[in-house]
């Protein structure tokens, strides 16, 4: 049986608005495995974004149980929240987050700035086979400016693999790209979680994603109302394979 490395149980986040409270998670319980692929899907408003925070330890909830790698999170101090924050855990988001007039390779450098154990030439070094890793070698000193959409996301997502993290968070990953750059976005999450063997959860409201993971997890007001696991998981390069050819491709 694989590892368990996240477990929630009865997990609640109630955000108070002045006289009205939200109950944005309702008490929602389950595992993940290390290796899963998971999907978190649901309409707007459904709690995606606040489950996904919690998992990366951005949010508290305001009642429940949650452990990672067997730790309750709970427990921790804001130090040791920040060293599993920047350590094991790669965050992805739909806006890609990148310092502007930075370059790709500087952006991909900054997870391990504050990481007193690497030095700056392993830092470059881990830096360059991360950029490598997304196939963008040849864009090391581009800023996100002179980088499309697409391109940026594989910064971003260089970033988040720099520390060797246990695990990924994506929130609506792909939810700024056209259909075939997000869908070669999605080949590279693939590749990483089939390859690499990096476990993934992956928020999206785009019901096609869903396919290429090995479990969906489908939010509702707050609850989970489907949670189950795809026994036919999707190539995303067959996929891409299949979408008409465009002449003005980067
Ligand atoms: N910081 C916050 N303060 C108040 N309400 C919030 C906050 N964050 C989320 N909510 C509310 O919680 C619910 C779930 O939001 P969210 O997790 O962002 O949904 P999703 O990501 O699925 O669109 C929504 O009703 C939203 O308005
Ligand atoms: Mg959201």
């Amino acid at each position: 049986m694989s590892k368990k490395i996240i477990k929630i149980e009865d997990l609640k986040r109630e955000f108070v608005m002045g006289t009205e409270t939200v109950h944005a998670l309702r008490g929602i319980s389950f595992d993940i495995n290390e290796g899963d692929f998971v999907t978190i899907m649901g309409s707007s408003g459904s709690g995606k974004s606040t489950v996904l925070n919690i998992l990366g330890c951005l949010d508290q909830p305001t009642s429940g149980i949650y452990e990672i790698d067997g730790v309750k999170v709970k427990d921790l101090s804001r130090n040791e929240l920040a060293t599993i924050r920047n350590e094991k855990i790669g965050f992805i988001f739909q806006s890609y987050n990148l310092l502007a007039r930075t370059s790709a390779i500087e952006n991909v450098e900054l997870p391990l700035v504050y990481n007193s154990k690497v030095s700056s030439k392993e830092r470059r070094k881990r830096a360059i086979s991360a950029l490598e890793k997304v196939g963008l070698s040849d864009r090391l000193d581009h800023t996100p400016a002179q980088l499309s959409g697409g391109q940026q996301q594989r910064v971003a997502i260089a970033r988040s693999l720099v520390n060797n993290p246990v695990m990924i968070l994506a929130d609506e990953a792909t939810g700024n790209l056209d259909t075939r750059t997000s869908y070669e976005i999605m080949s590279l999450f693939q590749e990483l979680n089939q390859q690499q063997g990096i476990t993934i959860t992956f928020v999206t409201h785009e019901t096609d994603i869903a396919a290429f993971s090995n479990r969906t997890i489908v939010l509702k007001d707050g609850d989970i109302i489907q949670d189950y696991k795809n026994h036919n998981i999707q190539s995303v390069a067959d996929e891409l394979a299949k979408l008409p050819k465009q002449d003005d491709e980067l």
